[in-house]
C-alpha cells in the first residue's frame, strides 16, 4: 500500500530547529497551523499517521501525547523501550526502522507525516517516497542545537500557501514538491 509520506517542519533562519530538546521557540499559531496540518483528511473514516524519533516524542508534554485523532508513531533502536501501560498509549506503535514505521499503515490511513526531529529528517530527507516537505520559514534567528538538513534539489520548487505573525515574529507556510 502507498502513502503519500511528508514532513513538517519549522525552521529558522538557518534552518535551525531545536534547542536542548525544545522548540526554540513558542508560536501557538505555528503549533495550530501543525495540528491542523497534520489531522486534516479528505475521506472522514480515515486518519493520518505521525512517525517521530524518540527524543522528539519526549519533548512533547505528557498531556499532550499521543497526538490525538493521528496514528503515533515512535521510533528507538531501544528493544527495551515501554510506554506506561496507560490506557491512552495503548494506539502508539513503537518501531525500530523508518520502513517498518511506514509497512503499518493500512487502508485505514491516508496520510503520512514525518514530525523529526533532527536524525529522523536527516535519515529520510533523500529518500525517493517522500512526497513533500510542509515548512515553515520563521523569520528569526534562534539559538539552536538541532537542524533541518539541505532540501534535496529535486524539491526546488516551493510555493508559499500562507503566513501569519504572532509575538513580533512572521513566518511563511510553504509546500515543498517535485517539480
Ligand atoms: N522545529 C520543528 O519543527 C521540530 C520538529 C521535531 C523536533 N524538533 C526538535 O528536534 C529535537 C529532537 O531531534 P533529535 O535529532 O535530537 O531527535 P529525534 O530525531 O527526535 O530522535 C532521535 C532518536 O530516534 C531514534 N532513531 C533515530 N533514527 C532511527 C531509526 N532509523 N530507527 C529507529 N529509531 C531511530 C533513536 O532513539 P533511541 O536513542 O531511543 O534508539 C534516536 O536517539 C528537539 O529539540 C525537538 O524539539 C523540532
Amino acid at each position: 500500500m502507498t502513502h503519500p509520506i511528508y514532513m513538517i517542519v519549522a525552521v529558522d533562519e538557518h534552518h535551525g530547529i531545536g534547542k536542548d530538546g525544545h522548540l526554540p521557540w513558542k508560536l501557538k499559531k505555528e503549533y495550530k497551523y501543525f495540528r491542523d496540518t497534520t489531522r486534516k483528511v479528505d475521506d472522514l473514516t480515515k486518519q493520518n499517521m505521525v512517525i517521530m524519533g524518540h527524543h522528539t516524542w519526549d519533548s512533547l508534554e505528557p498531556e499532550f501525547r499521543p497526538l490525538p485523532n493521528r496514528k503515533n508513531v515512535i521510533l528507538t533502536r531501544n528493544t527495551d523501550y515501554k510506554l506506561s501501560a496507560d490506557e491512552k498509549y495503548q494506539d502508539v506503535s513503537i518501531c525500530n526502522s523508518i520502513d517498518k514505521a511506514i509497512a503499518l499503515a493500512d487502508d485505514k490511513i491516508e496520510k503520512i507525516f514525518i514530525l523529526g526531529g533532527g536524525q529522523i529528517f536527516k535519515e529520510f530527507i533523500n529518500n525517493p517516497r517522500l512526497t513533500g516537505i510542509y515548512l515553515t520559514k520563521v523569520h528569526k534567528t534562534f539559538d539552536c542545537d538541532t537542524f533541518f538538513p539541505e532540501i534535496p534539489a529535486t524539491f526546488k520548487g516551493s510555493e508559499k500557501i500562507g503566513s501569519d505573525e504572532e509575538n513580533g515574529i512572521s513566518y511563511d507556510f510553504l509546500l515543498f514538491s517535485h517539480p
